[in-house]
């Protein structure tokens, strides 16, 4: 029986398996929940994170130390349904969720102003202590940012500062600088549009390696 913590990395998407394999580089088992244990696509999944195995939401949400919402906007609370939030009480819960409506063909936020993806997630799991993180930056550089200008910055948000400390350390051992700390987790109303703003500007100039930076940020 193995001692190491577990991260309950719900979702086997471009996410999921970008941030899978960097929690794996720094010590921790995986365990992907999926919709389909046997599919192909979570075959490829953990196939490509050195040991991790899969299980459904559920069991995975049982298994967890630190659980990841690696989950689409239309299909989270349906996925999040599908555990029981009470086997997350008192987990942390990492949630790079971005509310993009794609339906038109032109990606633009779903909601905003009074409410979140962050929020959501919060109230879905009301016992977990939810962090949103990793929603401003591309899948390909969650891990060992390296763009041609420097680091990019990390902004965070949530209810539970011990929670927000757990992020900021595993941020730094994937080799970011401290985050910046938002506020509660009210605060991904501010951190999803600036995702918005990523895409955005992907789009425009169909250049897809982009991060942020805060200069004169307080030492
Ligand atoms: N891609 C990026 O670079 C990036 C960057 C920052 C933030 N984000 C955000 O991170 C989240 C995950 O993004 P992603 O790019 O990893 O998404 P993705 O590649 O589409 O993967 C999403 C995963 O969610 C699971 N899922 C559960 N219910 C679903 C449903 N109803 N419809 C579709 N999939 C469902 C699927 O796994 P099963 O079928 O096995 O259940 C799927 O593998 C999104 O909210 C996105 O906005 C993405």
């Amino acid at each position: 029986m193995s001692n190491r913590k577990t991260v309950a990395v719900l979702g086997n998407g471009t996410v999921g398996i970008a941030l899978a394999k960097g929690f794996a580089k720094i010590g921790y088992d995986i365990v992907f929940g999926t919709r389909d244990v046997a599919g192909e696509k979570t075959r490829k999944a953990v196939e490509s994170v050195p040991g991790a195995r899969a299980a459904s939401y559920a069991e995975a949400a049982k298994q967890a130390t630190i659980a990841v919402t690696a989950l689409p906007w239309d299909g989270a609370a349906k996925a999040l349904a599908l555990l029981d939030p009470a086997d997350l009480n008192g987990k942390l819960v990492i949630d790079p969720i971005n509310p993009i409506d794609f339906s038109t063909g032109s990606p633009r936020l779903a909601i905003g102003h009074t409410d979140s993806a962050g929020e959501l997630v919060q109230r879905l799991l009301p016992g977990a202590r939810v962090v949103k993180a990793f929603n401003i930056i591309t899948a390909a550089h969650m891990v060992h940012p390296k763009l041609p200008d420097g680091t990019p910055d990390m902004l965070i948000a949530g209810n539970d500062d011990a929670a927000k400390a757990e992020v900021a350390d595993i941020l730094r051992q994937f080799g970011w600088r401290t985050p910046i700390d938002m506020g509660d987790i009210t605060a991904s109303r501010l951190l999803e549009p600036v995702a918005m703003t990523w895409i955005s500007y992907a789009f425009r100039n169909q250049h897809w390696t982009h991060g942020f930076s805060l200069l004169g940020r307080k030492q």
